[in-house]
């Protein structure tokens, strides 16, 4: 949902859409079948519909179309079971097209670089995050607080970790994303880090990031193990 598109580069995708188009198309054109507009990534297991810049525009012509924040939440709706989790990417900032990914998902993950202005960002997106929940989305949950670009040689750095801790409690993953070059290098080469270096210590703490995802997930809906086969 960023116009800027750059979760489609990163992939390797910059420039490419299925022939229905991007997401920009299906969201504009409410289509009926969301499924005609993915697209296969070099990545097992990870589909794509792409963005593209035509997205820029998409913030002014919603405004005119009907249910303008349900259109995302529409189009994934029949699409969901196929898939084990639908990630949203969200433009910075908190227009329409953001609207309707908060519309649309059960959670939301949100990043916070440990710098100062990270904080000042916090209060708009609670009071936001507390409207969509009065309005148009009472099931929004948090799934959890990613602190990223870690210096753990700043007092700064630590110091907004603390604050960030205090405010969101247990939310806040245990996995810190440290600032690594590897993870700014890997997507101008097309490539998601686990695949441009996933050796390196950037790619190790998104593993473990996806980890604890799993865990947490895993821990919510605690399915109990299913009972050994006979004879085994
Ligand atoms: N932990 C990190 N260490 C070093 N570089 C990073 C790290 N995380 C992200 N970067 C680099 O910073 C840039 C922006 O990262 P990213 O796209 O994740 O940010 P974003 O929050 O989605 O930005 P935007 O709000 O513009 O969409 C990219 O070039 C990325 O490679
Ligand atoms: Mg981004």
């Amino acid at each position: 949902m960023d116009p800027q598109a750059n979760l489609t580069s990163g992939v390797g995708l910059k420039g490419q859409a299925s022939p229905a188009g991007s997401i920009y198309h299906a969201l504009v054109a409410q289509a009926a079948d969301l499924a005609a507009f993915i697209i296969p990534t070099a990545i097992e297991n990870l589909s794509l519909v792409p963005a593209d810049r035509h997205l820029t525009g998409a913030e002014i012509e919603l405004v005119a179309l009907p249910e303008r924040e349900a259109r995302l939440r529409r189009l994934l709706r029949p699409i969901a079971d196929r898939f084990d989790y639908l990630i949203i990417d969200c433009p910075p900032s908190l227009g329409l097209l953001t609207l309707n990914a908060l519309v649309a998902a059960d959670a939301i993950l949100i990043t916070l670089h440990c710098e100062y202005f990270a904080l000042e960002g916090l209060a708009e997106l609670v009071s936001t995050l507390r409207r969509v929940r009065v309005s148009l989305n009472k099931d929004l949950d948090i799934e959890g607080v990613l602190l990223t670009m870690y210096d753990d040689r700043t007092n700064l750095g630590q110091q907004v970790a603390r604050d960030i801790r205090d405010f969101f409690k247990e939310k806040v993953f245990r996995t810190v994303i440290p600032r690594n070059v590897r993870l700014g290098e890997a997507p101008s080469h097309g490539l998601p880090v686990i695949l441009y270096d996933v050796k390196s210590r950037g790619a190790e703490a998104y593993l473990a990031l996806a980890r604890e995802v799993l865990a947490r997930t895993a821990a919510q809906t605690s399915v109990p193990a299913p009972p050994e086969p006979a004879g085994s």
